[in-house]
């Protein structure tokens, strides 16, 4: 599925330093309190404090328009659970794109494309997103039709909603974009960022117990401490991710 966010011929971390705005992520939910905790500390809270990202939450709740405040109904059909009704969802929507432009409307849920670092490095380029969490046994497909531009799976599990997808997912984006980490941590070595898992670590003391750390990399000699750090990330890439040498 391809984004409006990349900046065409260029490579992801050109196009990185480019970008000057706060990212701006506006996340619909019923349960807005499940992100506090993971929005409010580490790498997340540090991006709000520098201005670097915004993320706003939404009470789908909030716009529902019956007497009883219903955000779900029984399915057509006869099928079991609940679904999530369309007017609450199309009326946040509706508001939102009336105040700006959104990049990506994405939809959580375990039917959707995979997600992986390809797409959080496409998403980190947008300037405004907006992430849907689902609930019961989803949501009213028109919705999906008519508002959703990229449904996306965090894997192939089923949680009770999209809301710690949705807080994945955020995170993921959010750690890429251009001042939030700093240089030891950048995001360039992760793993996964050239397609292999990252090589073990080791810090002091050397020896614990008699538990050594290779000599190697106490030699100084930095060509071959790289060439041991790929050899035992392509070790881990093969028994662990094959998969991902075969791309
Ligand atoms: N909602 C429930 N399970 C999910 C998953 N695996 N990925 C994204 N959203 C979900």
């Amino acid at each position: 599925m391809s984004t409006n966010c990349g900046r065409q011929g260029m490579i992801g971390q050109e196009a990185l330093l480019l970008q000057k705005k706060a990212m701006r992520i506006d996340i619909l939910t019923i349960f807005p309190e499940m992100f506090t905790g993971p929005f409010s500390e580490s790498i997340i809270k540090r991006a709000i404090n520098k201005k670097l990202a915004d993320i706003y939450l939404h009470n789908i709740r909030d716009y529902a328009a019956g007497k009883h405040k219903n955000v779900d109904d029984y399915a057509y059909g006869g099928r079991a659970g609940m679904v999530m009704m369309i007017q609450p969802i199309a009326d946040c929507i509706e508001k939102l794109k009336s105040e700006r432009n959104y990049d990506e409307i994405i939809f959580l849920t375990p039917d959707g494309y995979l997600f992986e670092q390809s797409t959080a490095n496409q998403l980190s380029l947008c300037e405004n997103l907006i992430l849907l969490c689902g609930h019961y046994k989803g949501i009213d497909e028109r919705i999906r039709e008519q508002y959703i531009t990229r449904e996306i799976s965090i894997g192939d599990y089923v949680l009770s909603g999209g809301e710690l997808a949705a807080a994945v997912v955020t995170d993921a984006i959010i750690r890429l974009l251009p001042g939030v980490l700093g240089d030891e941590t950048s995001a360039l070595s992760d793993s996964f960022q050239d397609k292999l898992l990252s090589p073990p670590v080791y810090t002091r003391p050397s020896n614990y117990k008699g538990w050594e750390v290779p000599e190697i990399l106490l030699s100084g000699n930095d060509k071959e401490i790289s060439l041991w750090n790929y050899n035992q990330a392509l070790k881990r890439t093969e028994e662990r991710r094959p998969h991902l040498l075969d791309e």
